[in-house]
């Protein structure tokens, strides 16, 4: 017989209680109990950055902690981001920078750049490079996710202007891409 736990944790504002196993990760409670299915699961030993979340604040790969660890603490997945500007902005500027293809990374992509921009406001490009370093895309080559962060900081500290594209004017492209993020859960 399983030997189960209950915990309490609080995924988007909201309190989830379920039963654990000793071993379960996080990202399989946020998947399994969460129904957070937006939190992707890659390569399941801390290699990929594809379940990033943000966790206490700041990013983490759910696939590395247990989910016991996370009793009492607050997790927020890429649908919790209702509202906030900067995670607005990234989803925005990796639209409109091409930084998304098949979409499969671009959640983790965002918490990872999103944490790194709230402690790092105005970043040189390497330091971009590195903070991205955990996350995989087998598809963009880097560049333009570079590319898309570097925009949204210079925009928030005002060293460059907005290109006033909104949503409604993306070319098919860019839809298509933003289709594919939502579609695997995204924003
Ligand atoms: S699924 Fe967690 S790092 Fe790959
Ligand atoms: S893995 Fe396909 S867009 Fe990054």
């Amino acid at each position: 017989m399983k030997n189960l736990e209950m915990v309490t944790i609080i995924v988007n504002d909201r309190p989830v209680t379920a039963p654990v196993e000793a071993h379960e990760s996080l990202l399989d409670f946020l998947r399994n109990k969460a129904g957070a299915v937006e939190v992707k699961c890659g390569c399941n030993q801390g290699d990929c950055g594809t379940c990033t979340v943000l966790f206490q604040g700041k990013a983490a790969k759910s696939c590395l902690i247990l989910a016991l660890q996370a009793q009492g603490k607050e997790v927020r997945t890429i649908k919790g981001f209702s509202g906030d500007s900067l995670m607005e902005q990234l989803q925005e500027s990796f639209v409109r920078n091409g930084a998304i293809q098949c979409g499969f990374c671009t959640p983790g992509m965002l918490i990872s750049s999103y944490a790194f921009l709230q402690a790092t406001p105005q970043p040189a490009r390497e330091e971009i490079r590195n903070a991205i370093s955990g996350n995989l895309c087998r598809c963009t080559g880097y560049k333009k996710i570079i590319d898309a962060v570097e925009e949204v900081a210079l925009k928030r500290t005002g060293k460059q202007q907005d290109k006033q594209t909104t949503p409604s004017s993306f070319s098919e492209g860019q839809e298509e891409a933003k289709g594919n993020y939502l579609l695997l859960g995204g924003g």
